[in-house]
């Protein structure tokens, strides 16, 4: 248990972890009585990509006591399962019950547009790796995206006039983006979107009993014959659908 960490949510009691993806991180902008630390200086793992800031922020957003966390350790960067899932095991330490998780990803059906928000329905952990690697814990995995919470982001993206499509998401390791043949290979394996994060960070909060409600904004659609992934574009579309992810967000919050 961080010591910095528990100090730093004081009274506060937060019922839920908002992990915030490419283009979110404005939400965390809006925290309000908002406490901000280095991921250092409550002793979780920094991630070590130039300007992606490891930032966790206790206050309020949208009227409920939160952790944001900005920027995210990926398991891309070098580091084992586990240190990828350390802010959900401190989160979860510190009384969170409900992990709201979002992320960047690619849409592998033609019906996709980039600027899409997809409500996670299911995963494919395809990273090769586990963040209970060595505890011989046995999470079940059977709801992992609660079904309630979904039903909950379906009205509350209807609040913010916004349509959600339920997909299965598929987390590889990366950092190169899929080859054509990859891609048809996720489709057969019945994945909607891809991307390099969020599998792991819920195995760890199933592990630790907290609900997960996750969503992917689709920033790039992987057409049939291949088509080039660029990872600006990516930040862009993400940058521009980002808001509209947020307004479902904040409607989502109070639901929760
Ligand atoms: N592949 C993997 N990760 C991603 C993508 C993609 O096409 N888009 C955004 N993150």
């Amino acid at each position: 248990m961080s010591v910095a960490l528990r100090a730093a949510v004081g009274d506060l009691a937060p019922r839920v972890l908002v992990t915030l993806g490419s283009g979110l991180g404005g939400l965390a902008d809006e925290v309000a009585d908002a406490t901000s630390l280095d991921f250092g200086d409550i002793g979780l793992p920094g991630p070590t990509v130039p300007g992606h800031a490891g930032r966790l922020i206790a206050g309020t957003l949208a009227g409920v006591p939160v952790l944001v966390q900005q920027g995210r350790v990926h398991l891309y960067e070098g580091v084992p399962g586990r240190d990828v899932a350390a802010c959900v095991r401190a989160a979860a330490e510190v009384g969170v019950r409900t992990f709201l998780v979002t992320n960047a990803a690619g849409g592998l059906r033609t019906e996709q547009h980039p600027g899409d928000l997809l409500l996670i329905a299911d995963h494919l952990n395809l990273t090769g790796t586990n963040p209970l690697v060595g505890s011989a814990t046995f999470v079940d995995m059977a709801a992992a995206y609660d079904p309630d919470l979904r039903a909950h982001a379906h009205a509350a993206a209807g609040d913010a006039g916004e349509r959600l499509t339920e997909g299965v998401y598929a987390g590889l390791l990366g950092p190169a983006y899929e080859t054509p043949a990859e891609v048809r290979m996720l489709r057969a394996l019945g994945a909607d979107a891809v991307g390099m994060s969020t599998v792991l960070e819920v195995i760890a909060a199933r592990a630790a009993g907290l609900r997960v409600i996750g969503f992917s904004l689709i920033t790039n659609v992987h057409r049939e014959g291949g088509t080039p992934t660029d990872h600006a574009e990516v930040l862009e579309a993400g940058a521009t659908a980002g808001p509209r992810l947020a307004a479902v967000v904040r409607a989502l919050l109070p639901r929760l």
